[in-house]
């Protein structure tokens, strides 16, 4: 190949590469202004929160779901739990199982559990 047919060849990579790019980029939160909190506009996870533990305990919104401009997750993975819950999350990875993530059986905002089958290993955070 000559190097302009190169040039061509990269430039067709590129250009289909770029839809690729966007798809696996990060989901962005829509602006929202310095002042306005989380629960004026949502209104009902505010209130599931507040009535599981991490309200009244004060595990914010962002822990899990990151902030809104850099670091936003819709779907927070579980490596967002694992500061404080450690090894809950190691004994969902021991089950390699990628289906598997806390909202399996932890509503969650309310974190109550929707399955009676015992699952965790005894003691530990
Ligand atoms: C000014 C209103 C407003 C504020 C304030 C706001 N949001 Fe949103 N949020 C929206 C709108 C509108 C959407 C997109 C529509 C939807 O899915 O509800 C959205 C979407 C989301 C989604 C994704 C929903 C989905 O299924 O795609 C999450 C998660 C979220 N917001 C979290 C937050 C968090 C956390 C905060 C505070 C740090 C926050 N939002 C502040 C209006 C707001
Ligand atoms: C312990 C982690 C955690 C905290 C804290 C948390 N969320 Fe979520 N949030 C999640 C998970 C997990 C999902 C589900 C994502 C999915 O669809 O798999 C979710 C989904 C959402 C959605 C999408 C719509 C829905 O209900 O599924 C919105 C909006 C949202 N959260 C807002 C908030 C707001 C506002 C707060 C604070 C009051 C908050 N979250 C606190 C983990 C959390
Ligand atoms: C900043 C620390 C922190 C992070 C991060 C965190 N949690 Fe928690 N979580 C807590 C605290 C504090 C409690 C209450 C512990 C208690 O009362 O014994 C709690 C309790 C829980 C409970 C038990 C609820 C109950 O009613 O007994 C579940 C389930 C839970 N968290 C799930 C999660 C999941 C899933 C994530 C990640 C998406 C997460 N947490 C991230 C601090 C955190
Ligand atoms: C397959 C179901 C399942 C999955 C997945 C799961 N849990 Fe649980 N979780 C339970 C059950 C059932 C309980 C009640 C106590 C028990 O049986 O261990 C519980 C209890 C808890 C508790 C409170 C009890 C304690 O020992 O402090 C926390 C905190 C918790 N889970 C966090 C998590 C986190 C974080 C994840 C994800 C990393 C997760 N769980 C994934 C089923 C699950």
């Amino acid at each position: 190949m000559n190097s302009s047919k190169k040039i061509f060849v990269l430039l067709i990579l590129l250009l289909v590469s770029i839809p690729l790019l966007a798809l696996a980029a990060p989901k962005k939160h829509s602006e929202v202004s310095e002042e306005q909190e989380c629960a004026d506009c949502h209104t009902q996870q505010q209130e599931a929160w507040q009535n599981g533990k991490h309200g009244p305990m004060g595990v914010q919104c962002v822990v899990c779901h990151g902030s809104l401009d850099t670091t936003f997750f819709v779907q927070p993975p579980i490596e967002r739990c694992n500061g404080c819950h450690a090894d809950k999350v190691a004994d969902v990875q021991k089950k390699k199982s990628p289906k598997l993530t806390c909202a399996s059986c932890h509503d969650k905002h309310t974190l109550a559990t929707k399955t009676k089958t015992p699952f965790h290993k005894k003691g530990g955070n």
